[in-house]
């Protein structure tokens, strides 16, 4: 007897008929989609997914440039599916996207409101992260403008997802440099903290420093300290380890990269070499898995849409996407599992 594996293309919306029933928003003629927070590889393929779903559901579709600084401008760009040839494989976001502090405030949101509504917009697609869920989960609240998010951050801190667009791609290219700086650092017999993009999350510098054999990995969620550091040095060198490689979080508290190095300096005697990676982490073509990632909540957001959901964002879990209400999202400190931590330390030995 042949055992039928079990399919992986299931309905990604039936689990969102649990938290809200469908049919909640408007009849959908013409909707509108926007990147906002800091931009991330498969950005654009979201958008394509997006727009190429609504054409394909008979769908007026709009951008908005600039995230919520071009929603208060009217910034609009009407959107047609030649307009989406070539973007799938480019890193940023052909709409542009901003910060605007004051959407914190609610008459700043009423103005957006309003260009929304006199631009004939039934709905919103918002691709970005907590912070620009948060202001499109008050655009539905306070304005009943239906808004259906899409997680993209190179940082996967939203919660009630697995992964986040750019997340991947980010990793990989920091992996990349980490493999770079080997070289060197081993040529040398070199001592290597590199700093890697994270205000307030740890998943980058873990992911990294498990895929490139970082010695120690400090970011907020682990609590690994200057000393400890300095043992695992120590301990490396006595069996004869001649280099080592440190990532460390951009968020991770008390201080940056140099301030470790500095601590090092001062309580061992160790040199380090520091390589900031930064922005460089932001850019570049996005991975297969990113991309096909966008693909698809990009299509499952316009579904959400059609059948009458809002106030969701589309997820990865196990495998498949699915919907979750933005409240269960909002505002919630995603952890790096305590058990991958302990992996990467057994693992570094
Ligand atoms: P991300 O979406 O990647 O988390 P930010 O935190 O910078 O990025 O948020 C992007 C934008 O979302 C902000 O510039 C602001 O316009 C809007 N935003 C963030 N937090 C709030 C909030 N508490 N209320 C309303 N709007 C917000
Ligand atoms: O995209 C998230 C993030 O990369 C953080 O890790 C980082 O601190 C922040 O954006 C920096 O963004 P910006 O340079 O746009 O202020």
């Amino acid at each position: 007897m042949t055992v039928k594996p079990e399919s992986v293309a299931t309905d990604p919306l039936a689990n969102l008929e649990r938290f809200m029933p469908s049919g909640q928003t408007p009849m959908l003629k013409h909707i509108g989609v926007y990147t906002s927070g800091g931009d991330a590889p498969g950005m654009n393929a979201a958008i394509r997914a997006v727009v190429r779903s609504a054409l394909h559901h008979g769908l007026q579709i709009t951008g908005a440039v600039h995230g919520y600084k071009g929603i208060l401008g009217a910034e609009w760009l009407p959107m047609d599916s030649r307009g989406m040839g070539n973007i799938l494989q480019r890193g940023g976001t052909i709409l542009k996207t901003a910060r605007l502090p004051e959407f914190k405030e609610a008459s700043v949101r009423a103005r957006a409101a309003a260009q929304i509504k006199s631009a004939g917009l039934d709905a919103l697609v918002c691709i970005g992260g907590d912070g620009s869920f948060t202001g499109a989960r008050l655009l539905w609240t306070e304005h009943k403008i239906p808004i259906i998010g899409i997680p993209a951050t190179i940082d996967n801190d939203i919660h009630g997802t697995e992964a986040t667009i750019g997340f991947d791609s980010a990793v990989n290219a920091a992996v990349q440099a980490i493999d770079r700086i080997r070289d060197t650092a081993d040529s040398h017999d070199r001592l290597f903290i590199v700093e890697v993009m994270g205000r307030d999350s740890g998943f980058i510098a873990l992911e990294t420093g498990l895929a490139g054999g970082a010695e120690e990995i400090f970011f907020a969620d682990n609590p690994v300290t200057v000393d400890d550091a300095i043992d695992h040095i120590r301990r490396g060198m006595a069996v004869g380890k001649k280099s080592s490689i440190l990532i460390a979080a951009e968020g991770r508290k008390p201080g940056r990269a140099y301030d470790l190095a500095e601590s090092i300096r001062k309580k061992s005697g160790f040199e380090a070499k520091v390589c900031v990676l930064g922005h460089v982490l932001r850019g570049g073509a996005p991975s297969a898995f990113d991309r096909n990632l966008a693909s698809r909540m990009g299509t499952a957001a316009v579904e959400a849409l059609r059948r009458g959901y809002c106030d969701a964002m589309m997820a990865w879990a196990r495998g498949r996407i699915s919907g979750v209400p933005l409240r269960d999202v909002i505002g919630k400190h995603k952890r790096v599992p305590d058990e991958w931590i302990r992996m990467a330390q057994t693992l570094s030995n």
